[in-house]
């Protein structure tokens, strides 16, 4: 695979080390690009720069995480913060843009599929320096969530695409990207979660909580369309209420919902229902609470492979979900987006079976190195092979 640049810039081999610019943004980001961060720091003659936008900018959603990844502070960072979609996206663009102009890379690497991830791989792209997409291919179809858009978008910007399961690469087979371009080589939030498993067992958190293990169901609750519509959050929060009557609820609460719920005056009320209303918490916290839970209620993508990596039973409050592996491999159940549906979600009382999906076995950042290393012309300790056998499985 040969990286398409304009002719005025250096190519890699022109200087005596490759230069790889990570961006991330926000808290998925981190979870995600770690390994492929930290896989790339073996490497001889790389240099790497690690950009934060600023999207998560609160310490429970950013600087905890990171902490926990064991990630160094970034290089750089943005400061973007919130705002409208285009006013976040089009300020990370004008930011990241000066970073790039500054730094000349020989490649950008985005991961997921938030605001960030399509801004960054788009100044890349118009500066003309390749750009690699870690966690390529998902697809929900639902062009309403913003994140489908940013998928998409960025996979076509894309000169690199990894992807964690095989109908990833039918979904770009199908938008017409050449398939040279698209390398299986597994899920590299697990792993972070392999890495931390242990030690966010050991933590315990539940405990702290005076909970037992497979006792509780955990809930996660962020995207707009589940929150932003006062009506629609108040019914969600009458199902809450009545779910923690027949067992305990842990509800970490994103900053968008804890706004919500303030606002429409339900807050108290699902405290005063028993629903043990908590901030954020960090990487390892949060993995501890899902390794213990007896099932798990969100409406989040990576929870849901979380979810079956542990094989705690999840049910996904939406209506589509672009990670089907998770159901037909894991322990995932698409619930729909109803209200009433939260009635479903049971606890699963019997010790956990971690679902074996192929590839998400730990070592996903390794091959995304490799291939990277390769396509720079970089010398990689591992086994490129390994990586290139696994892009031929898709
Ligand atoms: C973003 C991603 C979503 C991802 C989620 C994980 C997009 C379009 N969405 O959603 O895909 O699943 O991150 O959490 O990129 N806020 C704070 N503190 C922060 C960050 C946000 O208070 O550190 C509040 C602000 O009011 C902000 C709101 O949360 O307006 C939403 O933040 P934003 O980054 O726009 O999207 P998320 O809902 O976090």
């Amino acid at each position: 695979m040969t990286l398409h640049r304009v002719e005025s810039r250096p190519q890699a081999g022109q200087r005596d080390h490759a230069r790889i610019v990570h961006a991330v943004g926000a808290r998925p980001n981190f979870v995600k690009m770690a390994p492929v961060i930290q896989a790339m720091e073996s490497l001889a003659g790389v240099r790497q720069l690690v950009v934060h936008t600023g999207q998560h900018y609160d310490d429970r959603l950013s600087a905890e995480v990171l902490a926990d990844l064991e990630l160094p502070a970034p290089d750089a960072f943005l400061g973007v913060g919130s705002g409208t979609h285009g006013e976040q996206t089009a300020k990370a663009l004008a930011a990241f843009e000066r970073v790039i102009l500054d730094f000349d890379p020989d490649l950008v690497v985005v991961g997921g599929d938030v605001n960030s991830t399509l801004a960054c791989a788009l100044a890349a792209a118009k500066v003309h320096v390749p750009v690699a997409h870690v966690e390529a291919g998902l697809r929900s179809g639902d062009w309403s969530m913003p994140e489908e858009i940013n998928r998409v978008l960025t996979d076509r910007l894309s000169q690199l695409l990894f992807t964690h399961s095989p109908e990833a690469a039918e979904h770009l087979a199908r938008e017409g990207i050449p398939s040279e371009r698209v390398f299986y080589v597994g899920n590299t939030m697990i792993d972070s979660l392999r890495r931390y498993e242990g030690e966010a067992r050991r933590r315990a958190v539940w405990n702290r909580l005076g909970l037992e293990e497979r006792s509780y169901v955990l809930v996660t609750l962020h995207r707009p369309s589940n929150v932003d519509l006062e009506s629609r959050l108040d019914a969600i929060a009458e199902r809450l209420a009545r779910l923690a009557q027949r067992a305990p609820v842990v509800f970490p609460i994103h900053p968008r919902t804890r706004r919500r719920l303030e606002a429409i005056d339900r807050l108290g009320q699902l405290e005063d229902a028993g629903v043990r209303c908590t901030d954020p918490c960090g990487y390892l916290d949060f993995l501890s609470l899902e390794s213990a839970a007896g099932a798990i209620l969100t409406d989040s993508g990576g929870i849901q492979e979380e979810a079956s990596a542990l094989g705690v039973p999840c049910f996904t409050f939406r209506p589509s979900t672009e990670r089907p592996v998770t159901i037909s491999h894991g322990s995932n159940v698409l619930l729909g987006d109803d209200p009433s549906v939260i009635d479903e979600v049971k606890l699963g009382r019997r010790p956990p079976t971690p679902s074996a999906i192929p590839l998400w076995d730990g070592h996903a950042g390794d091959r995304i190195a490799d291939v990277i290393a390769s396509t720079l012309g970089i010398e990689s300790g591992a086994s490129v092979d390994a990586a290139v056998a696994a892009s031929q499985h898709c």
